[in-house]
């Protein structure tokens, strides 16, 4: 699989008026980009991917590191700027303009014109849904039609890449969905996409790869089925005596969910699965099924912030 996007060490430091004022948003980042896949990109607030994100589009220059494009370290290079699609976090357009003419002007800027800018315009606005309201001002669209005509927008030049900062914020549920399986066709069609989000559901829904910011720093990458492989396991029982629920509690398992006397437990991660089931078998309880237990990107996420955030205290609180 090749990559399409690159970074190695990508260090962002924004200078201040003194050293003490200096913001790292973005220390040795090393992550890639595969050809056709979508990157989902996470992190909480203020953790640096909107600085990424500008650093690859060549709108804030790196303080250390490489950056390679479709394997070319010119990210500014005409060839490069062509194949990238970008919508920016809150993609803000002047309100006096119709959705049509903010189409007309981005084209322009792309080198197109004439017919072949119709065309095009024509065909971006029916892929997100627009047609309709392509005469409207901008001053009277909603927040998920101000989103869809910025990905018209990066659409336009019907590039191989699409680096998109949060593109279903503030979306109702339908429209979100819509999106969602826009981002999956694009993908579908041979397209990268580079999409940050705090969206962890969809994400998951979406993503074939993620990684995970904080402060800063990358915490973790890898395939969706990688993060959240199964690091425990549910047992599904039938105690006969209603008390062996409270005792294998007691034990370590945690019951998740009970009716009638069937439980459903959970096997912490520091337990073998071994151990929990020799715990329901001393309690008289029937196993009906064992299964691994996924995690979800929330969870997930919520650990890895979490524990990056506990690790930054400890060092604050014991310099050394
Ligand atoms: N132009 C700037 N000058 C100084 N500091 C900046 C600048 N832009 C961003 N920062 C700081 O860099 C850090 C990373 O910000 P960034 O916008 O990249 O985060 P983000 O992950 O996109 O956050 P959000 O989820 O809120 O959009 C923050 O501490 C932010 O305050
Ligand atoms: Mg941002």
């Amino acid at each position: 699989m090749s990559a399409v996007i690159e970074t190695h060490d990508l260090t962002k430091v924004y200078k201040g008026i003194s050293k003490a004022q200096d913001v790292s948003a973005l220390t040795n980042l090393t992550i890639e980009v595969n050809e056709g896949e979508i990157f989902g990109y996470l992190g909480p607030n203020g953790s640096g991917k909107t600085t990424t994100i500008k650093l690859l589009l060549g709108l804030i220059f790196p303080t250390a590191g490489l950056m390679k494009i479709m394997g070319e370290s010119n990210i500014t290079s005409p060839m490069v700027r062509k194949n990238i699609g970008y919508l920016p976090e809150g993609a803000y357009y002047p309100d006096f303009l119709r959705g049509e003419e903010i189409l007309r002007y981005y084209g322009s800027l792309y080198g197109m014109k004439g017919a072949n800018l119709k065309r095009r315009i024509d065909e971006v606005l029916e892929i997100v849904g627009m047609t309709r309201a392509r005469n409207r001002l901008i001053r009277g669209y909603s927040k998920g039609m101000r989103q869809r005509i910025g990905l018209a927008q990066a659409l336009l030049s019907d590039p191989g890449i699409l680096i998109l900062d949060e593109p279903t914020t503030g979306l109702d549920p339908v429209a979100r969905k819509e999106i969602r399986d826009l981002l999956i066709q694009l993908r579908d069609q041979g397209k990268s996409l580079l999409i940050s989000s705090h969206e962890l559901l969809e994400v998951e829904l979406i993503s074939d790869r993620v990684g995970i910011l904080f402060e800063g720093v990358l915490q973790t990458s890898g395939t969706i089925n990688e993060l959240l492989a199964s690091r425990e396991f549910t047992i599904n029982a039938e105690a006969a005596a209603p008390e062996a629920i409270q005792q294998v509690r007691e034990a370590g398992l945690s019951p998740e969910d009970s009716v009638a006397g069937s439980v459903v437990l959970r096997v912490p991660e520091t337990m073998s699965l071994y151990d929990a089931l020799e715990i329901c078998k001393s309690r008289n309880m029937k196993i009906v099924s064992v299964a691994p237990r996924r995690e979800t990107l929330e969870e997930v996420f919520v650990r890895v912030v979490g524990s990056a955030a506990k690790g930054k205290e400890h060092i604050e609180e014991n310099p050394k």
